[in-house]
């Protein structure tokens, strides 16, 4: 069974309203709600008081209604009484600011009273509904990653450093506090990046996003382990936010959650939307371990866009939700089930619109059931690629800086653009860390891999010489996890495996161009770059190499040692892919987005036609949308979506 729903708020609505929610759940095919995310003043109207009356009835209607539940802990949203009650516990800016309640996410995570009041409320819930029948998953808080740069949070970030550095010296040396006279001789001296006079010390500052991360996993932990305590087999989770939000370091996340869950909202509309839905979904799976993943929550219709919000035109809805199962999703969420009549979020999209059930996103909402229904057989099934990208949030972070000699050094720019080329070339990529087993990978690319330290560059070396295929792009490899340069010649960490040797950077104005050989553009970046074993592939006007490839014991090891214009930057990764031996399967069509879901007995390809016309591809089995069998060719209508079963691996389908 394939997961479908949404967020669901009847407190937030008179209950004449609920049972016309359970009548449209029943005829959209609803199975999942997900309760209670930013209940907790209801939930605990006065701190140690609970009220739960409205809780229980819910989960039982719910529950006679056939709607399993995802039980949220409120933590995202503290009542008011908590602030007055724990004023210290409010989140500060890095300028001093305290803010407080009237919007959600009023809290630090490292305030002691924050994160004792929201372990007592998780706890209570787990005793309350541990054994409830229509809880299926546990969905602890909401998207985390808020910061805060208050004292508590100073003491806890202190504590983190002297978990990592044992000492101050070792911490002066990994910060570089040599420089500007920032050399600490007492704890109580180090603080978190607040604001200062000019430039932050980047190593602090990386330190502070990594300790961010482990603080909020802590946070996180105690409250599933609060639910846990009621109910060990319990399956819980958070969302995570992926593309644009970027507090977490998910791989190190990923260990925690009993399943990834993420949310996708669109900020682009045709064919970049798809390509970025691919994106998340793509890392979705990889920060799951290739297992089945949960999209928790994307919007029925509106995609922000800049100043305005913009409607997905019909058939869209459907043909986002397919791409995430596609990817490997077995469950299909929205936010939210009833469009609000008031508060923050009044223009967001909602499964039941302001309309009401007569609506156009109603109907699409209705038929989005009906095909999931359809769709059961795939769940449990995986998505296989040969292909993966390295995602490094400490590069990301790394990068997320003033400090470095071009601000168009951008991390997920880069990471988007190497998806996007396989994405329209038809193939279907894994992210992984730098540091993992990339011996399942034909073809591995490293964009923007600024942070490398040394395990993990060892790491990159030893997959190409056992046979395997990297690209590797400017800026990587460029420092250790102190950031701290690698020295004779960039880049450091890289330079044998790539048998380059770089003196100098020449980044380029924006708008800046360089003719390379073969017709090829540069743009944004140049090197100043000697071959030692690497053999040129594009060359500068002056002759030297701008794109290499270098053998390296049994593989290849390519370096792109600057911005390519796109039809280069697409030709290039196609002949890297060739020779590593990767590719789509068949020839892709233009704006035709093909994935296979692989099962035991047999696979599934998704067909998800994002153009204008009919389109027709290659395809043997049975259509399960339209329960039809297909020999042979297979035509998706304009903006249409096909689930064909085909056998698993070559052999005959199987029913
Ligand atoms: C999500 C959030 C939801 C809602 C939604 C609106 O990021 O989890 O609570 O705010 O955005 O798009």
């Amino acid at each position: 069974m394939l997961r479908y729903g949404g967020d669901y708020n009847p407190e937030q609505w008179p209950p004449g309203t609920w049972a016309e929610d359970d009548e449209l759940m029943r005829r959209a095919r609803v199975n999942s709600a997900t309760v209670g995310v930013f209940s907790w003043s209801l939930l605990e109207p006065e701190e140690g008081r609970y009220s739960f009356g409205w809780l229980d009835d819910t989960l039982d209607r719910l529950h006679s209604n056939g709607v399993g539940v995802v039980l949220a802990t409120p933590t995202a949203s503290p009542p008011p009484w908590f602030t007055l009650a724990y004023p210290e516990a409010m989140p500060v800016t890095p300028d001093g600011v305290r803010r407080t309640h009237g919007s959600r996410d009023t809290y630090c995570a490292a305030a002691p009273a924050y994160r004792d009041a929201a372990r007592r409320i998780a706890a209570a819930l787990a005793e309350r509904y541990a054994e409830h029948p229509a809880v299926w998953l546990w969905h602890v808080h909401n998207e985390y990653g808020t910061l805060c740069w208050c004292d508590a949070t100073a003491e806890a970030f202190r504590r983190w450093l002297r978990a990592r550095y044992g000492g101050l010296g070792a911490l002066n040396d990994a910060w570089g506090t040599a420089f500007w006279s920032q050399r600490y001789s007492d704890w109580a001296q180090v603080l978190p990046p607040r604001a200062t006079q000019w430039r932050h010390n980047p190593t602090q500052s990386l330190d502070f996003r990594r300790f961010w991360s482990d603080e909020l996993r802590a946070a996180y932990r105690e409250q599933a382990d609060a639910i846990r305590a009621v109910r060990p087999d319990a399956t819980v989770t958070t969302n995570f936010m992926v593309p644009e939000y970027q507090n977490l370091d998910f791989w190190s996340w990923s260990s925690d959650v009993d399943i990834v869950a993420i949310d996708h909202y669109l900020t682009d509309r045709g064919i970049a939307g798809a390509a970025d839905t691919a994106f998340g979904a793509d890392r979705a799976r990889s920060f799951n371990g290739g297992r089945p993943w949960l999209l928790m929550e994307q919007a029925t219709s509106t995609i922000s866009a800049g100043d305005r919000s913009l409607t997905k035109p019909p058939g869209q809805m459907l043909r986002d939700s397919l791409a995430h199962v596609a990817r490997g999703a077995d469950a299909v969420q929205f936010f939210q089930w009833r469009a609000s009549r008031y508060g923050a979020e009044t223009w967001h999209a909602a499964m039941v619109p302001h309309a009401g059930a007569d609506s156009r996103v109603y109907r699409e909402v209705v038929r989005l059931g009906e095909v999931l229904d359809r769709l059961g057989e795939v769940a449990g099934s995986t998505v296989r690629a040969d292909t993966a990208i390295v995602w490094d949030a400490d590069s990301w972070w790394g990068l997320d800086s003033p400090i470095l000699p071009s601000s168009a050094l951008r991390y997920l720019p880069a990471l988007r653009a190497a998806h996007r080329t396989l994405w329209t070339d038809g193939v279907t990529a894994d992210f992984v860390a730098a540091g993992a087993d990339l011996s399942g990978y034909k073809l591995v690319l490293a964009p923007a891999l600024y942070v490398l330290p040394d395990a993990a560059a060892a790491n990159l070396s030893s997959y190409v010489e056992r046979g395997g295929h990297l690209a590797v792009w400017y800026f990587s490899g460029i420092v250790d996890e102190n950031l701290h340069v690698r020295l004779g010649g960039y880049p450091g960490a890289l330079r044998d495996l790539l048998g380059v040797r770089v003196e100098e950077f020449h980044p380029l104005a924006e708008g800046e161009t360089v003719a390379l050989s073969g017709g090829a553009t540069a743009h944004t970046w140049t090197e100043d770059l000697r071959t030692t074993t690497a053999e040129p592939v594009l060359a500068y006007p002056d002759g030297s190499a701008a794109v290499t490839r270098n053998r390296y014991g049994a593989g290849t090891a390519w370096y792109v040692s600057c911005g390519l214009d796109d039809t280069s930057y697409a030709s290039l990764l196609g002949e890297i892919r060739r020779r590593a031996g990767t590719g789509p399967e068949g020839e892709p069509t233009p704006g035709v987005e093909v994935v296979r879901r692989n099962g035991k007995r047999n696979d599934w390809l998704f067909v998800l036609n994002h153009t204008g016309a009919p389109a027709t591809v290659p395809a043997t089995g049975h259509e399960l949308i339209t329960d039809r069998p297909v020999t042979g060719t297979l035509t998706v209508p304009a903006g249409g979506v096909a689930v064909v079963r085909v056998g698993a691996d070559g052999t005959p389908t199987r029913t």
